[in-house]
């Protein structure tokens, strides 16, 4: 899975190059380009981020035809050899590849005579389309893959990109000048105002004088451009040592972003069009962080109707026989709206008759354009892998959903909150991270809405720390997990429901009988006596009770942030993710 381009124009490779930052959230393991000029293709690698390609690159301002990849690791190690464009058996054509290709070992066995350098199922592809660059040997191509793909390729002396799709994203911008192909639109901004959206099997080829799109019946198709309204903002760190840090102080703005976009009368329509759909059960479906925000967003629906409301895994939807059908209305939550198993789990709900309801940051995303209606996270650009005001935004707009669907006004409660946010003490917040950064394992405990707090507080320590993470309901510990608890063990206890904590104190006193060390994060006012049973102690400030879950997680996301800081771990690209996972 991956982020690919395709360029013929002037100033290829900063063309290219830029394209492919762009792509990063799609993953950082390797990245590479390939060049054809005066009738040469010159390749480039390196792995790693796209800055270390950018330094090995020959820059060259003129005419040429080129294509770039930036990896996530699918099949074959993160090296230089499997690092794409890969090539065919005489170096003639190149080709990048984002997707799976699951047949690969078949068709390599029934493939005689071709030299392998590397281990991935792109470079079965590579050698399969062959030294000859042609739309016969590209439907030739797709029509033995199995799987998902978006390729480009390109070939010695030839004047044109070469594309498929299936499955993965794929999008062309063309001008009299330039060409551009990517997966994903925001590569065009600043390049053209218009594109065209591949659809599965289509396949063809274009230059600076012709585009030519064949269906999966191997027709010519006539397809209309749409609209780009998007301008990119590359955002920079603006004195903060990392973005993580960054987008978590942006929280406030997000608020006010969406108080301002929710308050006006587009958005009131979009509500009340999804409210006057005919649904007697909701289902809010996400991947990783997002899923998280579905659960809160479970929490807020079923407070409030008696109807199901069912929270779900993308990648677990299709196995969990729910019933899907057409009074369901589905919710799909993603930060990139570009998550595969989201995207999945999406047609699936469509077909079944769904109505769908896409919440996200990108609103020219596959998610959004599959949506029936979309509603935006207006959270700006989130660059670092783990997602911080995005879930923020998420809850906010569930939050949202909830209150118009009550017919209560919710822009009085957000503007109330907006002035309650609390990002916390710095050095109280780092001294915690201190101390837990020593430990190899860290467990979250809560009960209610704070055990999601609890997921997602673990979930972001796990994926920028490395320190084994574990989320547990305070009320199950004592079913098993607490025979995990010793002194080689920090449990961060989350209390912000005052019914419910008194319970959770008892658990936390069973934690400290056994050696435990003990931190609380909390939003309510606790005595002496009971700050004394913990270690460590986080009183953020108090909020409205439906608000208290994103209140305290901004301080768990710093203590994330800070721990991996303190560990030498690079905050916005941790090792093995991407920010949006683009094959299921
Ligand atoms: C990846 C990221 C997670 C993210 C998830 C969903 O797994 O590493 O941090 O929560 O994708 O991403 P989405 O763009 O769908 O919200």
């Amino acid at each position: 899975m991956c982020g690919i381009i395709g360029y013929i124009g002037k100033n290829v490779e900063s063309v290219i190059l830029d394209g492919l930052e762009r792509l990063e959230y799609r993953g950082y393991d390797s990245a590479g380009l390939a060049v054809c000029r005066q009738g040469n293709i010159q390749s480039f690698k390196a792995v790693g981020e796209v800055s270390k390609l950018k330094r090995t690159v020959k820059f060259c301002d003129d005419f040429g035809i080129g294509i770039g990849h930036t990896r996530w690791a699918t099949h074959g190690a993160i090296s230089l050899e499997n690092c794409h464009p890969h090539f065919s058996q005489s170096g003639d054509t190149a080709l990048v590849h984002n997707g799976i290709i699951e047949n690969f070992e078949d068709i390599k066995a029934q493939l005689s005579g071709m030299q392998y350098y590397g281990q991935t199922d792109s470079e079965v592809a590579a050698k399969l389309i062959g030294d000859k660059l042609s739309i016969s040997s590209l439907r030739k191509m797709i029509k033995k893959i199995a799987g998902s793909f978006a390729f480009a390729a390109i070939s010695k002396g030839g004047d044109s990109i070469y594309f498929a799709k299936q499955k993965s994203p794929l999008y062309i911008a063309k001008k009299d000048d330039g060409v551009m192909l990517a997966s994903d639109p925001s590569c065009f901004a600043g390049f053209s105002n218009e594109y065209i959206s591949l659809d599965d099997g289509e396949y063809g080829r274009v230059s600076i004088s012709n585009l030519t799109i064949y269906d999966s019946n191997d027709k010519i198709l006539q397809k209309q451009p749409q609209k780009l309204d998007f301008k990119f903002v590359d955002e920079e760190k603006k004195g903060y040592a990392h973005f993580m840090l960054k987008e978590i102080y942006q929280s406030r703005l997000t608020l006010e972003n969406i108080i301002e976009k929710y308050s006006g009368s587009q958005m009131q329509e979009v509500l009340s069009q999804i409210k006057s759909l005919n649904f007697d059960r909701i289902f809010l479906i996400g991947c990783g962080t997002a899923y998280h925000a579905a659960l809160i967003g479970q929490y807020y629906l079923r407070q409030a109707f008696c109807i199901d409301i069912y929270a779900a895994v993308a990648s677990e939807l299709q196995n969990e026989c729910l019933p899907i059908d057409e009074s369901s209305l589905c919710i799909f939550i993603s930060q990139s709206g570009e998550t595969a198993d989201t995207l999945a789990a999406l047609e699936y709900c469509r077909e079944k008759g769904g109505k769908i309801v896409s919440i996200t940051n990108t609103i020219y995303s596959t998610m959004a354009q599959k949506s029936d209606f979309c509603l935006p996270l207006c959270a700006g650009q989130e660059k670092a892998v783990a997602s911080t005001k995005a879930y923020f935004a998420q809850c906010l707009i569930l939050y949202i959903f909830t209150l118009f669907l009550q017919r209560k006004d919710y822009i009085t409660s957000l503007k109330t909150f907006k002035n309650q946010i609390d990002y916390g003490d710095d050095f109280a917040l780092g001294e915690i991270a201190d101390f837990i950064s020593k430990y190899q394992k860290v467990f979250f405990i809560g009960r209610g809405v704070d055990l999601i707090t609890a997921k997602e507080a673990s979930l972001k320590l796990k994926e920028i720390t490395y320190i084994f993470s574990s989320a547990e309901s305070s009320g199950e510990l004592k079913h098993g997990v607490i025979a995990l608890v010793d002194e080689n063990l920090p449990v961060i206890v989350i209390a912000t429901d005052e019914h419910l904590f008194k319970k959770t104190l008892n658990n936390a006193h069973e934690i400290k009988s056994r050696g435990g060390k003990l931190i609380l994060f909390t939003t309510l006012n606790i005595d002496d006596d009971t700050a004394a049973c913990f270690d460590k102690v986080i009183k953020a400030n108090s909020a409205q009770k439906p608000l208290l879950p994103l209140q305290i997680i901004i301080q768990l996301q710093k203590l994330a942030y800070f721990t991996a800081v303190k560990l030498g771990n690079n905050p916005d690209k941790p090792r093995n993710l991407a920010k949006s996972v683009t094959v299921e």
